[in-house]
Order: C-alpha cells, then sequence, then structure tokens
C-alpha cells in the first residue's frame, strides 16, 4: 500500500509533482509528505489526511519548482495516520530523506539496536529503522549506504532516498513492491504505479525484484543488490493520460461501472475472432491444457469473488474439479500441487502480496501458473506462465467493478477454450455459448440505462443498518460479492450467504429492521430461492429482489425489485446481477454522503500482508 513519486530534472513545479502523486492516492490517503533539496537546503512538508492538505500547506510554494523530490502517500501499517508519522521520513542530521512502501517485518530488533548504538526515534513507524540505518552507513556514497542499509532488512519495500551531501540523485530500490522509473529529455521520476507518470513521460523501466536504481537528471542506472550493473529495457507504456480521468463523471466508480460494456466488447474483439475463443500470446501448451484434472483458483477479494463464479463454469463446461481460497490462507496450505494441475492467479492490480506469495508457493511444486491480471507490467504477470490480460483499462476506484466483469467474463471464455480443447462440449453449445456472451455488453447496457431506477430503490434502502445477500449456485459469490461492494463503500454491514445455509444460523438475524437482498434469476434453483424468499418474509425481513423482467411469482414477495433483462442462459446472470449490486452500492453510499471512491482504511492495492 502507499504511493512514492519521486524526481529529479531541470525541474519541476511542485504543483505538477503531487498532481503525479495524486494519481497514487488511490493506494493510501491517510497522510502525505513531500521532500525536496535546492540550494543546498531539504525542503519537507508533512500532513495528516489527503493530498489536498499537502496542497493547502505547500501555499505558495506549490507555484515554485524543484529540481530534487520526493513524495509519499501512505496507508498505515505501522504507527497512526499522523504527522509526525507522515513520509518522508528524515535521519537525525537532517541530511538524508526517505520514502517507503512495504512492511519492514524485523524493525522492532532493529530498532532496538539502533537505539543502544544511541540513535534516537521520533516516529511509531517501521520506515524510520531504514533511514536510520542508512545514516549509520552513510560515508561517501548514498547508494553504498542503502545498499548496506537494506541488507539488514527483512520484509518488501519500495524505497526513495535523497541526500543534501549529493544532491543530484534519487536513489530507488525494489523488494516484493512496485517499482517503475520513467525517463524523459526533462528529468527521470520514480513511482509506485503507472498514472503517476502518465503526465510526464510514456517510457518507462519497470524494475525487478531487488534491483536498485540511481536516477540523475541525465541518466539512470540499474544494479542488482550486489551491485553489479544489469541491463534493462525501456517499455512504452500504453495506457493514455485520459483513461486514469474521472471524464465528467463524478466518482470513478461511477464511471468505471459504465465503461463495463465497453470493456466487455474490447475483451470480445481481441479474444474472439469469429467462432473461435483466441488469446493471443498465450503461453500454455495444448497438449498440456488437455491432461489438466484439477484447477486451484487463488484470489483476494472481489477478485476471489470472479474467482468462485468461474469455479461453477468451469466446472460444468471443463469436466475438472476446481478448488478455490483466498491467497491469504491458500499461501499457508501445504498443498501439494502437481503437472497436471493449474493454478489460476487473478488479480486486477498484480500486486497484491498474499496473492503474489500464493503463486510463489504454488510454483515451488512446479505448477503452471496462469494469471487474469489488468495491470501488463506488473509482478504478477512477470511470475506468470500465462497470462489473459482483461484489458479493463486502469481501474481507480478503490471498489473494483469493471476489472471483476472483465475477470469473469475472460474466465468465461477461458473456460470455453478449454472445453474445446478437452472436447467436454460440443461445438455447437461453445457457440451458443459465446452468442450469449456476445449479447452481454448490450444487456448490461440496458441495465445501466435504467440507472435512475436503481438509484430510487437505494435511497429508498439506504436507511437499513445491515443486510443480507443471498443467492444460490453460480450467484452464491455474485451475493459475497455485492455485500463487499455495500459494506466496502457504505460502511454499512452486509453479508452474503448462500440461500439454502439460512435455516442453519442466519435466519436467525431477520426482523422486521433486516434488509434482504435475494437474487432470483429464473434458472434451476428458482423454485428453491422463492422457498427462502417466504421464510425470509414470513419473518418480516425487507427483501430486495433482483430477477427477470417478466418475473411475477418473486416479485410478489419483495418490497422493492431491481431487474435483468431475461437471458437464455442463465450462466450469464452473474454479470447482470453484478452491475446492479455495483450501483445499488453506489447510490446507498451517495445517499449516505460517503466517501465513494476513498473509503475509509481501504488501499486499492494490498501490497502488504
Ligand atoms: O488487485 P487485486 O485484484 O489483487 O485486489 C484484490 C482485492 O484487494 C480487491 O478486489 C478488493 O477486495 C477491492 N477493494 C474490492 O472492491
Amino acid at each position: 500500500m502507499c504511493g512514492i513519486f519521486g524526481y529529479v530534472g531541470e525541474g519541476a513545479s511542485f504543483s505538477s509533482l503531487i498532481g503525479g502523486l495524486s494519481k497514487l492516492e488511490y493506494r493510501g490517503y491517510d497522510s502525505c509528505g513531500v521532500a525536496a533539496i535546492d540550494n543546498q537546503k531539504l525542503f519537507l512538508k508533512k500532513r495528516a489526511g489527503k493530498i489536498q492538505k499537502l496542497k493547502e500547506g505547500l501555499g505558495e510554494k506549490m507555484n515554485k519548482k524543484t529540481s530534487l523530490c520526493i513524495l509519499h502517500t501512505r496507508w498505515a501499517t505501522h504507527g497512526r495516520p499522523n504527522k509526525i508519522n507522515a513520509h518522508p521520513h528524515l535521519d537525525s542530521q537532517r541530511k538524508v530523506a526517505l520514502v517507503h512502501n512495504g512492511i519492514i517485518e524485523n524493525f522492532l530488533p532493529l530498532k532496538n539496536q539502533l537505539i543502544k548504538e544511541g540513535y534516537k526515534f521520533l516516529t511509531e513507524t517501521d520506515t524510520e529503522v531504514i533511514v536510520c540505518l542508512i545514516e549509520k552507513f552513510y560515508k561517501k556514497s548514498l547508494e553504498d549506504a542503502v545498499l548496506k542499509a537494506i541488507a539488514k532488512l527483512k520484509g518488501s519495500f519500495a524505497l526513495g532516498v535523497i541526500s543534501l551531501d549529493q544532491p543530484d540523485r534519487v536513489i530507488a530500490v525494489r523488494k516484493d513492491s512496485p517499482l517503475i522509473i520513467g525517463l524523459s529529455k526533462e528529468g527521470n521520476f520514480l513511482a509506485s504505479d503507472v498514472p503517476a507518470l502518465l503526465s510526464f513521460t510514456k517510457k518507462a523501466i519497470y524494475l525487478k525484484d531487488q534491483e536498485l536504481a540511481i536516477l540523475e537528471k541525465e541518466r539512470v542506472k540499474v544494479f542488482n543488490f550486489q551491485k553489479k550493473a544489469v541491463k534493462v529495457k525501456v517499455e512504452e507504456i500504453k495506457v493514455k493520460a485520459e483513461e486514469a480521468e474521472k471524464k465528467g463523471y463524478e466518482h470513478f466508480m461511477l464511471k468505471e461501472i459504465f465503461e463495463q460494456p465497453a470493456v466487455l466488447r474490447k475483451i470480445l474483439f481481441l479474444y474472439c475472432k469469429g467462432k473461435n475463443v483466441h488469446f493471443s500470446s498465450f503461453k500454455l501448451r495444448d497438449e498440456y491444457l488437455k491432461k489438466v484434472k484439477k484447477i486451484f483458483i487463488t484470489a483476494c477479494g472481489t477478485a476471489y469473488h470472479a474467482g468462485y463464479v468461474a469455479k461453477y463454469f468451469l466446472e460444468k463446461y471443463c469436466g475438472v474439479v476446481v478448488e478455490i481460497d483466498t491467497s491469504s490462507e491458500f499461501r499457508y496450505r501445504k498443498i501439494k500441487l502437481g503437472k497436471e494441475d493449474l493454478l489460476l492467479a487473478i488479480s486486477q492490480s498484480g500486486e497484491t502480496a498474499d496473492t503474489l506469495a500464493a503463486v510463489r508457493e504454488a510454483k515451488k511444486c512446479g505448477v503452471k501458473v496462469l494469471s487474469i491480471c489488468n495491470v501488463v507490467g506488473s509482478s504478477l504477470v512477470k511470475e506468470s506462465d500465462a497470462i489473459i490480460s482483461t484489458l479493463a483499462g486502469p481501474e481507480i476506484g478503490v471498489a473494483s467493478t469493471k476489472a471483476y466483469i472483465a475477470q469473469v467474463f475472460c474466465l468465461y471464455l477461458f473456460s470455453l477454450h478449454l472445453a474445446k480443447l478437452k472436447n467436454t462440449i460440443k461445438d455447437r453449445k461453445i457457440q451458443e455459448i459465446l452468442s450469449g456472451l456476445k449479447k452481454t455488453p448490450h444487456y448490461l447496457q440496458e441495465i445501466l440505462n435504467d440507472s435512475r431506477k436503481i438509484k430510487r430503490t437505494a435511497n429508498k434502502f439506504s436507511r437499513f443498518g445491515s443486510f443480507l445477500f443471498l443467492g444460490r449456485g453460480i450467484n452464491y459469490p455474485s451475493a459475497l460479492e455485492g455485500a463487499l461492494k455495500l459494506k466496502e463503500i457504505s460502511y454499512i454491514p452486509a453479508e452474503g450467504y448462500p440461500a439454502g445455509e439460512m435455516k442453519h444460523g442466519p435466519i436467525a438475524l431477520i426482523d422486521e429492521y433486516r434488509a434482504v437482498v435475494c437474487i432470483a434469476p429464473r434458472d434451476q434453483l428458482y423454485e428453491k430461492m422463492v422457498a427462502n424468499m417466504q421464510e425470509v418474509k414470513a419473518r418480516k425481513g425487507k427483501i430486495l429482489t433482483i430477477l427477470n423482467n417478466d418475473d411475477r411469482e418473486a416479485s410478489t414477495l419483495s418490497r422493492q425489485i431491481l431487474y435483468m433483462p431475461k437471458v437464455t442462459n442463465q450462466d450469464l446472470s452473474p454479470f447482470l446481477v453484478a452491475v446492479n449490486l455495483q450501483l445499488f452500492a453506489y447510490f446507498v453510499a451517495k445517499n449516505r454522503g460517503c466517501e465513494i471512491d476513498q473509503p475509509r482504511n481501504l488501499a486499492k492495492s494490498v501490497t502488504v500482508e
């Protein structure tokens, strides 16, 4: 978590550099700061709160230029989110300044040792030990001091370091936390993620793990941790700057919800040529895929729910057994994965620490890893055997929406690809499913066109203090995702449950104050869902149902209804349910005056365990 940004060059205004930092605010937004060196003076400004507070603190300085600068936006791990714990942190001489993204696992023994040696600590952070160690080892060369300091650290860290004694350079370090170098004629940059660089340059070096870079005005040198120079690849950033803008929408989340039909069209265009599913640069051999018997899925949060939906159609169409686990559990399970297994790792960012750790663990058994990922330059993609890029474009809203739809859609196409190879369903059936998938963008658009109706319904339900989301079969994960969306942006306690489990406990929660969202598409489990709704109604629960346009029966049991178009293949219903529930959560949160794009306590990329 946390976003770091840095610059060395001819001179750039604080306002433009703060603009770059703002593009990383999705990674953490509880406090922030900047350190700059100009005219042999170190300037430091920190604030608790969002970047707006830092801008106010900088005042007139916003229009001034700097030639060397590091910036940070924080998601607190160690120490409260206040001004003193905000980055950058300084050494005791106030000569060295440092920003950090990650966690130093052994900071406590290091801190105790440094205290014994006479160093004084001002903050509660783990980060301060790094700047102390640099001070301890600093003789003539900042990079040497940094290398000596990081040799003592356990954990994950992306660092930006500057020093008054060498005001011509920023030292950048990457270990288990992402870091990108941006290159331009006017100077060079470091950033935790691409959006921060977009208004400055399109040329980037994606630092590899355990690399250190020295950024100077006119050059960048990259080394491994043994200080051997390494060859680097300069890559073109393909993301357009406007993709990371709100484009007139009030929130990124709303914009991203409305982008979903276009995202699916793009996926269809690139992966669905004629009657075939074809993944460009897909590196898993057909011979191997044909033999796959068991698929493991690992992911976190919304990506985990996408994998859960996929479990249903992978099992149904491909004749494989699918096991799914959250990455934070999977990484500690001692599962023996074999040569005929496949690991699917799903992640929007490709930087989620638990998912990366799960992949690394699994790879020790020699299993092949296919990642379903939205960020092509991410660590996950680099460490996987094959990738299906979800093509959703930058997702900025902390609540994942278009990435989820894209993940499920790509997994759907993958299941058809696998089914064809394994010959587990007839070609005719594949064509039938594909033609349904091709209509999905249109169905999503229909729902989006009726967003006012969803808004009215959300306003009516926004006074409830807690929600239960019920679904069955392929829509059980939709219930989990609906509950997650609501709780993360509106802070209303919400739980997703398989409707069939109601009688085993959750029914005790039902009374007239409980809102119950029932997902009831006309599939083979419809009657059973209706029976569950009867049980909720009998106990005075307030039912909001998502059902097909022409449904009469379930509608009579419901206080309010959200509609989804009638589809022939109900396995497509998770897409229609998702859009309804995303908009529902959005409007509830808006009605309650919540901070939609940056909900409290959250960050977009969870890069620490
Ligand atoms: O980048 P990832 O897809 O790996 O992120 C996984 C989760 O952190 C993420 O989906 C999170 O649950 C979202 N805030 C949900 O909206």
